[in-house]
């Protein structure tokens, strides 16, 4: 894969062991400029270092990707530094484990902001860019909980805002098909991140977020469940993600692969 004059913006790429990041090294690694956006500007700041040491352009933006002038000003950041997007990863999310009977309206709304309403606003902020140059590629992170509910995965409020994210994927790729822009997801299983403590410091009420870390035995439980026998890598991830965004992929659109080591097939 070949992202060699590409421009890549990765939302909630700034979170250490996220897949974001791990997204921005990947292409950067080859060949893409990227615009690392997360909310916690210290932590895109280090990963926009890292992939200027390989030799790559990046810069660091703060947003809050449920926030529309905060997502335009994302944007114009983008285009005032490299004139173009080519690659829109939506990766900024947060989960929050809790059942129906106790989740706080305000937590719903949350979840399915950063979750879906960011895609929806982050995917829009680029497509004239995109369309512009009739090229472009989208991907999104949906769950594994939007095919088989939430569990220790996350409450339905995140369920039905990754699932919400196949509906917009596949109605927004049959819009934008026509510019050679294509627009695909990815639906991890459990991956080795700290997404449930950032969750649980960012914009749920941690009051209601059981479990920030995991029980062992549950995560035991877990993995017997995983075919493959253990929790998923944030670069198995990546890989995935690089592909959709590359060149190659340009005859897939509207389509969501699993990556979740066999624990649900569809
Ligand atoms: N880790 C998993 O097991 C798993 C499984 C399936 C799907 N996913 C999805 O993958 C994506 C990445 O998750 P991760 O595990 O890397 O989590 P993570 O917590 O490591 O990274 C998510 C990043 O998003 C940022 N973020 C949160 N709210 C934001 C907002 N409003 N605006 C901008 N940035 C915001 C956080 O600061 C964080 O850096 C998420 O969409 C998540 O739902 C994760």
């Amino acid at each position: 894969m070949d992202f060699k004059g590409r421009v890549a913006l990765i939302t909630g790429a700034g979170s250490r062991q996220g897949i974001g990041r791990e997204i921005a090294l990947f292409l950067a690694k080859n060949g893409a400029d990227v615009v690392v956006a997360d909310y916690n500007l210290e932590g895109a700041k280090e990963v926009s270092e890292e992939v200027r040491s390989f030799g790559r352009k990046a810069i660091a933006v703060q947003v809050d990707v449920a926030n529309s002038a905060s997502v335009d000003g994302m944007v114009d950041s983008a285009l005032n530094e490299f004139g173009k997007v080519d690659i829109l990863v939506n990766s900024a999310g947060i989960t929050q484990p809790v059942k129906v009977i106790d989740t706080p309206e305000a937590d719903w709304d949350r979840i399915i902001a950063v979750n879906l309403k960011g895609t929806f606003l982050c995917s829009k902020a680029v497509l004239k860019s995109m369309m512009k140059q009739n090229y472009g590629r989208i991907v999104n992170l949906s769950s594994v909980s939007a095919k088989r509910g939430g569990g220790v995965y996350g409450g339905a409020h995140y369920s039905a805002a990754k699932a919400g994210v196949l509906g917009f994927a596949k109605a927004l790729a049959r819009e934008v098909a026509e510019y050679g822009i294509t627009v695909n997801s990815v639906c991890p299983g459990m991956i080795e991140t700290n997404i449930r403590k950032n969750s649980a410091a960012l914009g749920v009420d941690p009051i209601n977020f059981k479990n920030a870390e995991l029980p062992t035995e549950v995560e035991q439980a877990i993995i017997a469940s995983v075919p493959v026998g253990r929790l998923g890598y944030a670069i198995e991830v990546a890989e995935t993600v690089a592909f959709l965004a590359s060149d190659g992929a340009a005859y897939i659109t509207g389509e969501d692969i699993d990556i979740n080591g066999g624990s649900h097939m569809d």
